[in-house]
């Protein structure tokens, strides 16, 4: 199929019946527990081209807890603020080790590897809450509502506050960045703001479209620029070799686009230059990705073609 040729809605249709085949393979994430109530086959999937059309399939307009897809929105939105300095307390290489993970940090002194670890989206978190007059996780939200043209998408109450009384491992990761004087405002704002834009909910359709300022190279929806050509490039970079944790590897293998996947079992996917896809259903494996996302998003570049390879 060339790419003139092609049909996103039937492939969004091959996907989902790809998708289905994983039926019973996935976990839902239950260490959250206001999470756990959801069924781990439910599947919906989203595609927004950077024409302006937008498709789906299943329940792609249904809302889910964008939990670590967040962390795309935050090192974007630092990076838009000219927060560059982030680079001295965080890293970009790949961790191989879980998403929660206390290991590296000790023997790292205090440097999270990457933004979309959990260390390392605590100190962007902390960084755009400085960069904005405390308004990191409202700044998050104000960004996604103007590029999904949805003014309804917020904070579920439930879902932060579920995650703060359950959320020992990230009070152990913030305190431990903070004992080696890598966090400027305070471990318990911090992390509230973390939870906040953690349990933000939105919709595949939604998350699509967000996801077009990456395919877009950098351009908002109202065709202002948010981002450099570079900047965009760079985070695409970032979401490849980080944005699905000690996974990275085999969803490059797989799928074989930058991707930020999160424990509400959504992954979004970027297509530079043509789209922006995002997949949900929330059984998960044991990295912490979506089961049938994966094999949504990999049905669908191998079907294509589509993919930065
Ligand atoms: O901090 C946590 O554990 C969650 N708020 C986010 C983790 C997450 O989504 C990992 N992604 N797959």
């Amino acid at each position: 199929m060339t790419p003139v040729d092609l049909d996103y809605q039937q492939l969004l249709d091959a996907s989902l019946d790809a998708a289905r085949r994983t039926a019973g393979a996935g976990k839902v994430a239950d260490y959250i527990p206001a999470l756990a109530r959801e069924d781990p086959d439910a599947f919906g999937m989203a595609l927004a081209s950077v024409e302006g059309e937008v498709y789906g399939v299943g329940d792609w307009q249904r809302p889910f807890s964008v939990q670590s897809i967040s962390k795309l929105f935050t090192l974007t939105l630092v990076m838009a603020r000219g927060g560059y300095d982030v680079w001295q307390r965080v890293g970009r290489e790949p961790s191989g080790n879980p998403f929660n993970s206390l290991v590296q940090l000790e023997t790292e002194h205090g440097i999270p590897r990457n933004p979309f670890i959990n260390a390392g989206a605590i100190v962007m978190t902390d960084h755009l809450h400085s960069l904005t007059d405390g308004q990191a996780a409202e700044t998050v939200r104000a960004f996604l509502r103007a590029e999904a043209g949805n003014p309804s998408l917020g904070t579920d109450p439930e879902v932060a506050a579920s995650e703060a009384e359950h959320g020992h491992r990230n009070a152990a990761l913030a305190h431990f960045i903070a004992s080696h004087g890598n966090l400027v405002n305070p471990v318990e704002t911090v992390l509230s703001e973390y939870y906040a834009h953690c349990a933000i909910e939105a919709s595949c359709e939604d998350l699509a479209r967000v996801g077009l300022v990456l395919a877009r190279h950098g351009l908002r929806a109202d065709g202002s620029r948010l981002l450099s050509r570079s900047e965009a490039k760079r985070i695409n970079a970032i979401l490849l070799t980080c944005g699905t944790y000690d996974a990275a590897g085999e969803f490059a293998y797989r799928v074989g686009l930058p991707g930020k996947s999160g424990v509400g079992g959504g992954i979004l996917a970027v297509l530079p230059g043509r789209a922006a896809i995002c997949a949900w259903s929330p059984g998960l494996d044991p990295a912490g990705n979506s089961v049938a996302a994966v094999a949504a998003l990999d049905a669908f570049t191998t079907l294509s073609g589509l993919s930065v390879f």
